[in-house]
């Protein structure tokens, strides 16, 4: 994973068919999806439950380009070792899921992972001031987490603090929640690299239907990018 600062388009695997998440992963690749995004709950942290490490150690072989996993779990350490045996490029832990994130990321980098560090919406940037020299990834929550196809909140005001605060740190700012072809643009332009899309990618498509996620991940990329479609 070379580092840059392009728009890419992560579509969440929560909106996919949950009986065909081979097939929905190798779709949404073929239709242009730069990275997979896995969310991880526990019903404890966010109140929904979705997948443990033996799920994600099966999506691992129909991943061709990047898992990155998000984990909506707390405590997290316990945990770190069985996703790294799962098969994730990225970790991806809350600052509010415990009081020890610093070590949280020391811990996802020496497994062998790219660390992230995700904030609610109620949480202020400044409370990943001293993490950046050990985060590869921001992930600025634009919903509470627990769902997909929830309404934005908007977050552009946080997003550039962070993308000034970042510097040229190869830190990526990925914005997760309610991002489609209206709401892109506004966090592209506020400084954000990744765009986690659930609904937005998924939304008409399925594994018979594949070309309406290529469709879906070209708009919100087309609007991203400011390229007239
Ligand atoms: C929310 C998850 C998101 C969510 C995005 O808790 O972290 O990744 O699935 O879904 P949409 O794009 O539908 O808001
Ligand atoms: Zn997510």
């Amino acid at each position: 994973m070379t580092f840059d600062r392009k728009t890419r388009i992560a579509p969440s695997i929560l909106s996919a068919d949950f009986a065909n998440f081979g097939a929905e992963i190798r779709a949404i690749e073929e239709q242009g999806a730069d990275w997979v995004h896995v969310d991880v709950m526990d019903g404890h942290f966010v109140p929904n439950l979705t997948f443990g490490p033996p799920a994600v150690k099966a999506f691992r072989p129909h991943v061709k380009t990047v898992m990155d996993v998000h984990l909506m779990i707390a405590p997290v350490d316990p945990y770190i070792d069985a996703y790294a045996q799962a098969g994730a490029d990225i970790l991806t832990a809350h600052v509010e899921a415990g009081p020890h994130i610093h070590r949280t990321l020391q811990a996802i980098r020496a497994a062998g992972m790219k660390a992230g560090v995700a904030l609610n919406p109620g949480t202020p940037a400044e409370a990943v001031a001293h993490l950046l020299d050990l985060a590869d990834l921001v992930c600025v929550m634009t919903v509470n987490p627990g769902f997909g196809g929830q309404s934005f909140i908007d977050m552009t005001g946080k997003i550039r603090q962070l993308r000034a605060m970042i510097g040229d740190r190869p830190v990526h700012i990925e914005v997760d929640g309610g991002v489609d072809p209206k709401t892109a643009p506004l966090v592209v332009q506020a400084g954000a690299d990744v765009l986690v899309a659930g609904s937005a990618v998924f939304r008409g498509g399925s594994v018979a239907q594949p070309r309406v996620y290529g469709d879906n991940i070209r708009a919100i990329r087309t609007a991203a990018d400011g390229v007239p479609a």
